[in-house]
């Protein structure tokens, strides 16, 4: 049997900025999707045991073929393979938090595992970027990155094709954050798809908040380094502000973040795709991270408390 694991994610700053060649800042959590693999008499069988959101598995089950069907294909693998696939792990499919990618990272090391193939993390990183056209259909490469590497990362995609730019950023200690899910899933590729368009009809006003997504993600970078977290929330704000400018954010999203802020988080924004999926705060220190994960849970949302920065993961 073949295993693999790939890690989930959460973008600090530049979501859907990072598509179209602005930086991104992307930290690892400690929660990964784990994939088991063993050779088949025939067929792709696949035994989803995530803990997820609410209709999850089936919105991304056929997005979820295709990506394996992309897989086989860029790891040079017949078609006819027959496969039996579990994929379970601590990492929940809510929408945001990198659950595609981690799962395509974790699918293609348990793939190579079973068929004795060496694969580099090079190579991983890039079978799991093409299964995530499957996902996000003109995806930025910023999760699959994060999945296959880990870490805390600055994460710049070259819109002409050539190598992204990717490099690891290094805190003094270890910063607690809280992500809360609006338990709504939502359309990675409707979302992505929404901006490009949108872009397209109103160039003047998009370049203009691109450019400023761009100063935030620069800005952000340095303020990490110099662990200033104070600056790093307002960032988080601010960007936040312009997702919502972009048409990514919703009413619930909304909701979590006044409420992360209220209960002292430094900032507070959606992560990932937007359109339901899942908020990001920064919340230093334990007692802040434990009151603003109690406020979200005492409203019946789910939740989960980690931190990035951390050397392990
Ligand atoms: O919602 P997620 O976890 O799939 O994150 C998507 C991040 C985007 O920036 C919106 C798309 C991308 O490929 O970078």
């Amino acid at each position: 049997m073949g295993k693999g694991s790939g890690y989930g994610k959460v973008i600090l700053l530049g979501e859907h900025f990072v598509v179209h060649g602005a930086p991104g800042i992307v930290s690892a959590i400690d929660s990964t999707t784990d994939a088991e693999v063993k050779k088949a008499v025939k067929g792709i069988n696949i035994r989803d045991e995530r803990k997820t959101a609410k209709g999850y598995s089936e919105e991304k089950r056929l997005q979820q073929i295709e990506s394996i069907e992309r897989m086989l294909k860029t790891m040079g693998i017949d078609s006819k393979i027959g496969l039996d696939i579990w994929i379970g792990g601590t990492l929940p499919g809510f929408s945001g938090l990198g659950a595609s990618a981690a799962s395509s990272v974790a699918i293609a090391r348990a793939i190579a595992q079973e068929l004795g193939m060496l694969v580099s993390d090079k190579k991983i990183n890039q079978v799991a970027y093409e299964a995530e056209k499957a996902y996000a259909g003109n995806p930025s490469g910023i999760d699959n990155t994060a999945a296959t590497y880990g870490g805390l990362m600055w994460f710049k995609k070259d819109v002409a094709g050539g190598p992204d730019k990717i490099e690891k950023l290094h805190v003094r200690r270890p910063i607690e954050i809280v992500i809360g899910s609006t338990g709504k899933v939502a359309n990675t590729k409707a979302m992505v798809e929404g901006v490009a368009e949108r872009k397209k009809k109103n160039p003047a006003k998009y370049d203009a908040i691109f450019k400023q997504a761009e100063n935030l993600a620069v800005a952000g970078r340095k303020a990490l380094e110099a662990y200033d977290l104070k600056k790093v929330g307002d960032l988080m704000n601010e960007n936040h502000r312009l997702l919502q400018e972009i048409g990514v954010s919703s009413k619930e999203l909304d909701m979590l973040v006044d409420l992360a802020r209220k209960q002292g988080a430094f900032g507070a924004k959606l992560t990932g795709g937007g359109g339901g999926g899942c908020m990001v705060a920064l919340t230093p220190g334990k007692e802040l991270q434990g009151k603003v994960l109690s406020s979200i849970k005492s409203l019946g949302f789910e939740v989960l408390s980690t931190k990035i920065g951390a050397e392990r993961y």
